[in-house]
């Protein structure tokens, strides 16, 4: 914040802060004083965290309406410190920690005991770990006088740093992140962006420990750490704040909360906890479509996280993925699951916590290669299930990919139903859970109301999530595109250009796999594509063998290699390149 805008907020306070200003020392003033006498007694007791403090005008707007009293209960993200007008001159308050600071060791933790019921008055405005600050004057008592009182976050704990002379730490070497020793104060990197609520980043570590401690305490086997998602990010900026959260609970979910402080969002959970089981359950019934607000943290299967600050409201919104549906962790206490016993492709336990073990190449997106392995398995779960003869494997196209790749969404509407059909996912991760509560959906109509939702999608460009169980679909490319401000993972199929569904009544009485096209082989019910596995026919290595042997004793024929034999490349060209590749091992 800059002196402008500090002097504005001071001014705003109307004829008592300018007293406060025109008498011997102004706020900035005030502020500037206050951090060079934290730098000097950095520098001089060897303080490694001294942080320089940050003027918040959420700290003044939490003060403002707060009635002064004597006992002002404790806050967990901040404490206060009542000054007389005078006191604000830095050389007054220097004078008072300096006898501080003098006394005994004992005295010193004598004192320090009772700052767990009280205010430490201005010892408070040396707490080595608070880095904001925020006063306004208010009338002490029924009398008219006034004192000044400030907040200092964000920090409930009181701490002073090691003032017996012995720290050998170097001043300003243990900064909060984002900030820098400049000087041996810890100065932030970018004023502006740090805040008494704390910065999007900070969400993600307070709510990985809060994580890793409940995994412990309830016995979870599953709870994985949160990585951050910069797709989120897209995602939230995206968001047309109007539309509310139209694409919710499919493989995200929100929440809203007040700070990135750990304790603050322990307190939230704790008015979770102490409802009855009864209360809890409602909780939960009542409101999983939307958002369970700080319980959605806990949900153990979530493995994204991102948030950002909404610019009108103080309140951060985090989205957190790839779970759209809400899963709870047993919190009977009963549990005897091992922690970190129960994780995902690709995670490891670390202290009880499922952690990626490359978290780098884990995204909200997730993996082609996982959809590619997902897709089959459920296919041929269906083709089993349901006696399909014909179902088969789907594997990667180049060609389609090639084909999707420059379409926007209205080319792809535009130009299915030819030789490709496609449906769209959320992410390749998850998906497989959208597509079987799709087409469960579907398969437990009856056999009118199948026939009559087939023919009211006919004029459709897609059958949707139906789409992936077209038996005879054999190829599949897909990639992101955006759709009115949604980024989907959409799937080009083929060949067919018409959609088919196998039959569902349980009537079939065919094995699956029993008629496979032309080049594909049964594979536990499934078509899959004929890979030779007999021995070749003609041995190349032999040819190549008395190929060289010939040369080695014959005149050399002349090169067939530059021969043209039109658009394809001739049998003679490969039949030498394989060769050459053999003899010389291009
Ligand atoms: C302010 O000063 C008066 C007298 O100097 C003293 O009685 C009072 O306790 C002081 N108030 C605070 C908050 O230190
Ligand atoms: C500080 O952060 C703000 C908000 O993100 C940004 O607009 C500004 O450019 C940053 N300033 C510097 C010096 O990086
Ligand atoms: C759940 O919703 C019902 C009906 O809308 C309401 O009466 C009840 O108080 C709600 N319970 C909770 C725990 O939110
Ligand atoms: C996971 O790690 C924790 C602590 O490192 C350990 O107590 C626990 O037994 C481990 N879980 C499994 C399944 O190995
Ligand atoms: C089939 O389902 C539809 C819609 O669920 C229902 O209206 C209809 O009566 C059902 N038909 C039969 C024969 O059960
Ligand atoms: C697809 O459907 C159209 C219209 O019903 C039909 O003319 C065409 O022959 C069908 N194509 C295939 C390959 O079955």
């Amino acid at each position: 914040m800059n002196l402008i805008q500090s002097l504005l907020i001071f001014l705003s306070f109307g004829a008592i802060n300018a007293q406060f200003i025109t008498g011997d020392i102004s706020p900035d003033k005030f502020r500037e004083g206050l951090n060079s006498l934290r730098r000097k007694y950095a520098k001089q007791y060897n303080v490694p965290n001294m942080h320089e403090l940050i003027w918040s005008k959420d700290l003044v707007n939490i003060l403002e309406p707060l009635v002064w009293g004597a006992n002002w209960p404790l806050h967990i993200t901040w404490r206060y410190a009542a000054l007389n007008y005078t006191e604000t001159a830095s050389s007054k308050i220097e004078t008072e920690v300096n006898d501080f600071l003098k006394k005994p060791p004992e005295e010193i933790s004598k004192a320090m005991e009772s700052s767990a019921i009280s205010s430490m008055k201005r010892m408070e405005l040396f707490n080595p770990l608070q880095r904001f600050i925020g006063c306004t004057p208010k009338p002490e008592g029924r009398s008219t006088r006034k004192i000044i009182v400030c907040l200092i976050g964000t920090e409930g704990k009181f701490t002073i740093f090691d003032s017996t002379g012995q720290s050998t730490s170097i001043p300003g070497s243990e900064s909060h992140k984002r900030y820098t020793n400049k000087d041996g104060l810890c100065v932030p990197n970018n004023e502006t962006e740090e805040s008494y609520y704390g910065h999007p980043e900070d969400i993600i570590e307070s709510v990985n420990q809060i994580r890793e401690e409940y995994s412990k305490k309830f016995n979870v086997p599953n709870v994985h750490q949160l990585i951050w998602s910069e797709d989120f990010l897209k995602i939230l900026k995206d968001m047309d704040r109007d539309n509310g959260f139209k694409g919710a609970c499919v493989t995200w979910r929100y929440v809203h909360i007040d700070t990135s402080n750990k304790g603050s969002i322990k307190n939230e959970l704790s008015t979770f906890f102490e409802k009855s089981d009864v209360e809890k359950r409602l909780f939960v019934r009542n409101n999983s479509d939307s958002t369970l607000d700080s319980l959605e943290f806990l949900n153990p299967l979530q493995k994204f996280i991102a948030c950002s600050r909404n610019s009108n409201t103080h309140r951060f919104i985090c989205l957190l993925g790839t779970e759209g549906k809400f899963t709870m962790f047993d919190y009977s206490h009963k549990s005897n699951e091992i922690p970190g016993s129960n994780c995902q492709k690709r995670y490891k336990n670390d202290s009880g916590v499922c952690v990626a073990i490359n978290s780098e190449e884990e995204s909200y997106f997730g993996r082609q290669s996982d959809f590619m392995s997902d897709i089959n398995q459920i296919r041929r779960r269906y083709a089993k299930e349901y006696r399909v003869p014909n179902m088969h494997a789907l594997t990667w196209s180049n060609e389609l990919a090639e084909v999707l790749d420059p379409l926007g969404m209205t080319d792809v509407r535009d130009q299915a139903k030819e030789t490709w059909r496609y449906g769209a996912i959320n992410t390749y991760d998850n998906s497989i859970y959208q597509i079987e509560v799709d087409v469960t959906r579907f398969f437990e109509m009856n056999r009118t109301a199948k026939k009559l939702d087939i023919e009211s999608s006919s004029d459709k460009t897609t059958m949707n999530k139906l789409e992936f169980l077209n038996p005879l679909q054999k190829t599949i490319a897909c990639g992101r595109k955006e759709d009115e401000g949604i980024t989907y993972v959409i799937c080009l199929m083929g060949p067919e250009g018409n959609f088919t569904i196998f039959d569902t009544t349980f009537q079939s009485q065919l094995a699956a796999g029993s008629k496979c096209h032309e080049g594909y082989y049964n594979e536990d019910g499934l078509c899959i594509v004929q890979i030779p596995t007999q021995e070749p026919i003609i041995d190349y290595r032999k040819m190549a063998e008395e190929e060289r042997n010939k040369a080695l004793t014959e005149e050399p024929e002349p090169e067939p290699l530059l021969e043209n034999h039109g658009n394809g490349i001739s049998l003679s060209y490969l039949f030498v390149f394989l060769l050459a590749n053999l003899i010389f091992n291009i």
